[in-house]
Protein backbone atom coordinates (compact mmCIF):
# COMPACT_ATOMS: atom_id res chain seq x y z
CA UNK A 1 0.00 0.00 0.00
CA UNK A 2 0.99 4.00 0.27
CA UNK A 3 4.92 3.46 -0.35
CA UNK A 4 5.78 6.06 2.96
CA UNK A 5 3.79 4.70 5.12
CA UNK A 6 4.55 1.17 4.10
CA UNK A 7 8.40 1.74 4.51
CA UNK A 8 7.61 2.92 8.05
CA UNK A 9 5.45 -0.06 9.49
CA UNK A 10 8.14 -2.34 7.54
CA UNK A 11 11.17 -0.88 8.88
CA UNK A 12 10.15 -1.34 12.12
CA UNK A 13 8.43 -4.86 12.07
CA UNK A 14 11.18 -6.51 10.14
CA UNK A 15 12.72 -8.32 12.92
CA UNK A 16 9.33 -10.13 13.63
CA UNK A 17 8.08 -11.18 10.25
CA UNK A 18 10.03 -14.06 8.31
CA UNK A 19 8.95 -13.23 4.76
CA UNK A 20 7.82 -15.84 2.35
CA UNK A 21 7.69 -17.93 4.68
CA UNK A 22 4.53 -16.99 7.26
CA UNK A 23 1.58 -14.86 6.81
CA UNK A 24 1.67 -11.98 8.78
CA UNK A 25 0.27 -12.42 12.01
CA UNK A 26 -2.35 -10.56 13.37
CA UNK A 27 -0.18 -9.23 16.19
CA UNK A 28 1.80 -7.24 13.68
CA UNK A 29 -1.52 -5.47 12.76
CA UNK A 30 -2.39 -4.88 16.19
CA UNK A 31 0.63 -3.02 16.73
CA UNK A 32 0.59 -1.45 13.27
CA UNK A 33 -2.91 0.25 14.78
CA UNK A 34 -1.60 0.93 17.97
CA UNK A 35 1.01 2.95 17.28
CA UNK A 36 -1.40 4.92 14.64
CA UNK A 37 -5.04 4.93 14.20
CA UNK A 38 -4.66 5.74 10.66
CA UNK A 39 -1.06 4.03 9.17
CA UNK A 40 -1.90 4.13 6.15
CA UNK A 41 -3.02 7.56 5.59
CA UNK A 42 -6.86 8.07 4.91
CA UNK A 43 -7.61 11.13 3.67
CA UNK A 44 -5.02 11.10 1.35
CA UNK A 45 -4.88 11.74 -2.10
CA UNK A 46 -4.15 8.29 -2.68
CA UNK A 47 -6.61 6.36 -0.57
CA UNK A 48 -9.61 9.06 -1.57
CA UNK A 49 -9.03 8.32 -5.18
CA UNK A 50 -8.70 4.07 -4.83
CA UNK A 51 -11.88 4.31 -2.63
CA UNK A 52 -13.60 6.19 -5.22
CA UNK A 53 -12.41 3.94 -8.03
CA UNK A 54 -13.81 1.13 -6.20
CA UNK A 55 -17.25 2.37 -5.45
CA UNK A 56 -17.19 3.58 -9.46
CA UNK A 57 -16.44 0.12 -10.27
CA UNK A 58 -18.82 -2.12 -8.81
CA UNK A 59 -21.73 -2.94 -11.42
CA UNK A 60 -24.63 -3.11 -8.97
CA UNK A 61 -26.35 -0.45 -7.17
CA UNK A 62 -27.43 -2.06 -4.33
CA UNK A 63 -25.97 -5.41 -2.81
CA UNK A 64 -28.01 -7.81 -0.79
CA UNK A 65 -25.32 -8.99 1.88
CA UNK A 66 -21.65 -8.17 1.37
CA UNK A 67 -18.48 -9.42 3.30
CA UNK A 68 -15.30 -7.10 3.31
CA UNK A 69 -11.98 -9.19 4.32
CA UNK A 70 -9.35 -6.75 5.95
CA UNK A 71 -11.57 -4.08 6.83
CA UNK A 72 -9.22 -1.66 8.53
CA UNK A 73 -10.20 1.47 10.89
CA UNK A 74 -13.40 1.38 8.62
CA UNK A 75 -12.77 3.77 5.95
CA UNK A 76 -14.29 1.76 2.88
CA UNK A 77 -17.20 -0.14 4.97
CA UNK A 78 -18.07 3.25 5.81
CA UNK A 79 -18.68 3.69 2.04
CA UNK A 80 -19.58 0.52 1.43
CA UNK A 81 -22.28 0.03 3.72
CA UNK A 82 -24.30 2.95 1.81
CA UNK A 83 -24.45 0.29 -1.02
CA UNK A 84 -25.53 -2.70 0.52
CA UNK A 85 -28.35 -4.01 2.64
CA UNK A 86 -26.18 -6.20 4.96
CA UNK A 87 -22.36 -5.96 5.50
CA UNK A 88 -19.42 -7.95 7.39
CA UNK A 89 -17.02 -6.02 7.79
CA UNK A 90 -14.05 -8.26 9.44
CA UNK A 91 -10.21 -8.23 9.99
CA UNK A 92 -7.80 -10.19 11.89
CA UNK A 93 -6.89 -7.58 14.60
CA UNK A 94 -9.37 -6.58 17.21
CA UNK A 95 -7.38 -3.19 17.37
CA UNK A 96 -8.45 -2.38 13.96
CA UNK A 97 -11.83 -3.70 14.57
CA UNK A 98 -12.33 -1.15 17.88
CA UNK A 99 -11.49 1.90 15.39
CA UNK A 100 -13.92 0.67 12.60
CA UNK A 101 -16.59 -0.27 15.48
CA UNK A 102 -16.11 3.82 16.32
CA UNK A 103 -15.31 5.38 13.04
CA UNK A 104 -18.66 4.03 12.14
CA UNK A 105 -21.30 4.37 14.78
CA UNK A 106 -23.73 6.10 13.28
CA UNK A 107 -24.16 3.52 10.08
CA UNK A 108 -26.96 1.12 9.98
CA UNK A 109 -26.70 -2.61 8.65
CA UNK A 110 -23.16 -2.73 9.03
CA UNK A 111 -21.38 -5.78 11.38
CA UNK A 112 -17.65 -6.08 12.68
CA UNK A 113 -16.50 -9.26 13.31
CA UNK A 114 -12.87 -10.42 13.89
CA UNK A 115 -12.03 -13.09 11.13
CA UNK A 116 -8.95 -14.49 9.48
CA UNK A 117 -8.16 -15.37 6.43
CA UNK A 118 -8.36 -17.83 5.29
CA UNK A 119 -9.09 -20.07 8.51
CA UNK A 120 -11.77 -18.37 10.22
CA UNK A 121 -13.64 -17.97 6.42
CA UNK A 122 -17.40 -19.20 6.57
CA UNK A 123 -18.46 -22.35 4.22
CA UNK A 124 -21.15 -21.15 3.18
CA UNK A 125 -22.58 -19.15 -0.07
CA UNK A 126 -24.51 -16.17 0.82
CA UNK A 127 -22.70 -13.36 -0.23
CA UNK A 128 -23.63 -11.66 -3.72
CA UNK A 129 -20.49 -9.14 -2.80
CA UNK A 130 -17.17 -9.55 -1.29
CA UNK A 131 -14.46 -6.77 -1.19
CA UNK A 132 -10.97 -7.63 -0.41
CA UNK A 133 -8.72 -5.12 -1.02
CA UNK A 134 -5.09 -4.81 -0.03
CA UNK A 135 -5.19 -7.65 2.18
CA UNK A 136 -3.49 -10.66 0.08
CA UNK A 137 0.06 -9.93 0.13
CA UNK A 138 0.45 -10.66 3.72
CA UNK A 139 -0.96 -14.08 3.09
CA UNK A 140 1.70 -16.85 2.21
CA UNK A 141 1.47 -18.93 -1.31
CA UNK A 142 -0.51 -21.25 0.36
CA UNK A 143 -2.47 -19.06 2.63
CA UNK A 144 -3.48 -17.21 -0.57
CA UNK A 145 -4.62 -19.84 -2.25
CA UNK A 146 -6.65 -21.24 0.75
CA UNK A 147 -8.24 -17.55 0.82
CA UNK A 148 -9.09 -17.80 -2.75
CA UNK A 149 -10.98 -20.81 -2.44
CA UNK A 150 -12.80 -19.75 0.75
CA UNK A 151 -14.04 -16.76 -1.11
CA UNK A 152 -15.11 -18.92 -4.39
CA UNK A 153 -16.94 -20.63 -1.23
CA UNK A 154 -19.14 -17.92 0.07
CA UNK A 155 -19.65 -16.36 -3.14
CA UNK A 156 -23.29 -16.57 -4.81
CA UNK A 157 -23.17 -17.67 -8.19
CA UNK A 158 -22.68 -14.67 -10.20
CA UNK A 159 -21.85 -12.84 -7.16
CA UNK A 160 -19.23 -9.84 -7.67
CA UNK A 161 -15.79 -10.05 -5.89
CA UNK A 162 -13.84 -6.65 -5.95
CA UNK A 163 -10.17 -6.66 -5.43
CA UNK A 164 -8.07 -3.80 -4.60
CA UNK A 165 -4.21 -4.46 -5.03
CA UNK A 166 -0.95 -1.72 -4.44
CA UNK A 167 1.21 -2.55 -7.36
CA UNK A 168 4.41 -1.28 -5.52
CA UNK A 169 6.86 -2.88 -3.42
CA UNK A 170 6.43 -3.54 0.51
CA UNK A 171 8.95 -5.10 2.51
CA UNK A 172 6.04 -6.74 4.78
CA UNK A 173 4.25 -8.15 1.62
CA UNK A 174 4.95 -11.85 1.34
CA UNK A 175 3.44 -11.89 -2.11
CA UNK A 176 3.08 -9.07 -4.49
CA UNK A 177 -0.28 -7.09 -5.48
CA UNK A 178 -0.17 -8.76 -9.38
CA UNK A 179 0.64 -12.29 -7.81
CA UNK A 180 -2.41 -11.73 -5.54
CA UNK A 181 -4.44 -10.98 -8.91
CA UNK A 182 -3.12 -13.81 -10.74
CA UNK A 183 -4.03 -15.84 -8.09
CA UNK A 184 -7.75 -14.90 -8.42
CA UNK A 185 -7.70 -14.86 -11.82
CA UNK A 186 -6.79 -17.84 -12.83
CA UNK A 187 -8.91 -19.87 -10.18
CA UNK A 188 -11.93 -21.86 -11.98
CA UNK A 189 -14.45 -20.58 -10.08
CA UNK A 190 -13.65 -16.72 -11.05
CA UNK A 191 -13.96 -14.95 -14.24
CA UNK A 192 -12.13 -10.84 -14.70
CA UNK A 193 -15.32 -8.52 -15.25
CA UNK A 194 -13.80 -5.09 -15.66
CA UNK A 195 -9.67 -3.84 -14.34
CA UNK A 196 -8.48 -1.04 -14.23
CA UNK A 197 -4.62 0.21 -13.25
CA UNK A 198 -4.34 3.95 -12.03
CA UNK A 199 -0.76 6.03 -10.46
CA UNK A 200 -1.26 8.68 -7.97
CA UNK A 201 2.05 9.71 -6.50
CA UNK A 202 4.07 7.15 -7.59
CA UNK A 203 1.84 4.00 -5.74
CA UNK A 204 0.88 2.22 -8.83
CA UNK A 205 -1.99 -0.14 -7.95
CA UNK A 206 -5.09 -1.79 -9.76
CA UNK A 207 -8.68 -1.96 -9.03
CA UNK A 208 -10.60 -5.44 -10.77
CA UNK A 209 -13.90 -6.75 -10.24
CA UNK A 210 -14.70 -10.98 -11.02
CA UNK A 211 -17.91 -12.48 -11.39
CA UNK A 212 -17.98 -16.19 -9.52
CA UNK A 213 -18.89 -18.48 -12.22
CA UNK A 214 -22.10 -20.63 -11.26
CA UNK A 215 -22.03 -23.97 -9.90
CA UNK A 216 -23.88 -25.62 -11.93
CA UNK A 217 -21.92 -24.15 -14.78
CA UNK A 218 -19.00 -25.67 -13.30
CA UNK A 219 -20.37 -29.03 -13.31
CA UNK A 220 -21.47 -29.17 -16.37
CA UNK A 221 -17.75 -28.53 -17.87
CA UNK A 222 -16.45 -30.88 -15.16
CA UNK A 223 -18.88 -33.92 -16.54
CA UNK A 224 -17.80 -33.20 -20.40
CA UNK A 225 -14.49 -34.00 -18.58
CA UNK A 226 -12.25 -30.62 -18.56
CA UNK A 227 -9.26 -31.43 -16.23
CA UNK A 228 -10.17 -30.97 -12.61
CA UNK A 229 -8.37 -29.02 -9.89
CA UNK A 230 -9.67 -29.54 -6.24
CA UNK A 231 -13.49 -31.38 -5.76
CA UNK A 232 -15.39 -29.02 -7.60
CA UNK A 233 -13.47 -26.88 -9.62
CA UNK A 234 -13.03 -27.57 -13.59
CA UNK A 235 -10.05 -25.78 -14.94
CA UNK A 236 -12.05 -24.55 -18.55
CA UNK A 237 -10.69 -23.74 -21.38
CA UNK A 238 -11.04 -20.48 -23.08
CA UNK A 239 -14.29 -21.69 -25.30
CA UNK A 240 -15.51 -23.48 -21.48
CA UNK A 241 -14.35 -19.94 -20.02
CA UNK A 242 -17.13 -17.32 -22.01
CA UNK A 243 -19.96 -20.21 -21.82
CA UNK A 244 -19.39 -19.98 -18.05
CA UNK A 245 -19.45 -16.51 -17.57
CA UNK A 246 -22.57 -15.90 -20.07
CA UNK A 247 -24.27 -19.25 -18.23
CA UNK A 248 -24.93 -22.33 -18.81
C1 LIG B 1 -3.29 -2.52 4.35
S1 LIG B 1 -4.69 -2.75 5.36
C2 LIG B 1 -6.05 -2.56 4.19
C3 LIG B 1 -7.29 -2.00 4.84
C4 LIG B 1 -8.45 -1.77 3.88
N1 LIG B 1 -8.95 -3.03 3.34
C5 LIG B 1 -8.05 -0.84 2.75
O1 LIG B 1 -8.02 -1.26 1.60
O2 LIG B 1 -7.78 0.30 3.01
C6 LIG B 1 -4.66 -4.53 5.54
C7 LIG B 1 -5.65 -5.01 6.56
O3 LIG B 1 -5.78 -6.41 6.42
C8 LIG B 1 -5.82 -6.98 7.70
N2 LIG B 1 -5.31 -8.35 7.54
C9 LIG B 1 -4.05 -8.74 7.27
N3 LIG B 1 -3.96 -10.08 7.20
C10 LIG B 1 -5.21 -10.56 7.43
C11 LIG B 1 -5.76 -11.86 7.51
N4 LIG B 1 -5.02 -12.96 7.32
N5 LIG B 1 -7.09 -11.98 7.76
C12 LIG B 1 -7.85 -10.88 7.94
N6 LIG B 1 -7.39 -9.62 7.90
C13 LIG B 1 -6.07 -9.46 7.64
C14 LIG B 1 -4.93 -6.09 8.56
O4 LIG B 1 -5.23 -6.19 9.93
C15 LIG B 1 -5.23 -4.73 7.98
O5 LIG B 1 -6.27 -4.08 8.67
Amino acid sequence: MKKNSHATVASAHDKDLSRNVESAPSSYFDAVYRRSANPWRYGSDYESEKLRILLDTLPDQRYAEALEIGCGPGVTSAALAQRCNILTATDCSEVALDLARTHCRALHGLTFIRMRVPKDLPRQARYDLVVFSEVGYYLNAVDLAATVDGLAMVSVDRGTVALVHWLNESGDHRTSGQEVYNAFTTHPAFTPITGQTAERHGNRYRVDVLRRIPRLALTGTLQRGVRIRGIIHGKASGGDRRRLRNGP
